[in-house]
């Protein structure tokens, strides 16, 4: 099996980027514990990352038929109707990652358009929550979610 890591606009600047919200871990950092997850899994890794959002339409595209997507959209989550659209059309297993609790910051925040089509939701617990959603994916192997 295979599980699709995508990552949205900013984390590749994941470190710096106002680390009182999002830590020191590095996207470089993410990718490494991912693997790992997958490794203890039997799991094979697609790692990737895009500032643009047709590209990230295209990276869901290229998941299907795959175990799932570990999507973390990042401000996407919040404006984009594609990126729901197309976790959709390709009928993959999404599971939502946030690093920080969006509902403890701007109200702009709280809402997702990825929430709705996507079988989970994990938000506020850091790079833990690629980790716990690869177990989900992992897990879902033998039990499928309805
Ligand atoms: C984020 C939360 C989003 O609101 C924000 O736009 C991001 C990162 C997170 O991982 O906490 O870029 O998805």
């Amino acid at each position: 099996g295979t599980v699709h890591v995508i990552n949205g606009p900013n984390l590749n600047l994941l470190g710096t980027r106002e680390p009182a919200i999002y830590g020191h871990t590095t996207l470089a950092d993410i990718e490494a514990l991912s693997r790992a997850a997958c490794e203890r899994h039997g799991l094979t890794l697609v790692f990737g990352q895009s500032n643009h959002e047709g590209e990230l339409v295209e990276m869901i595209h290229a998941a299907r038929g795959s175990l799932g997507v570990v999507l973390n959209a990042a401000a996407y989550t919040h404006t984009s109707v594609a990126l729901a659209d197309a976790i959709k059309a390709v009928g993959v297993a999404a599971i939502e990652v946030h690093l920080s609790n969006v509902f403890a910051r701007e109200a702009f925040r709280h809402h997702s358009y990825i929430s709705s089509v996507a079988r989970g939701v994990i938000c506020g617990l850091g790079s833990e929550g690629y980790r716990l959603a690869i177990d989900a994916l992992a897990a879902s192997r033998v039990t499928p979610a309805a």
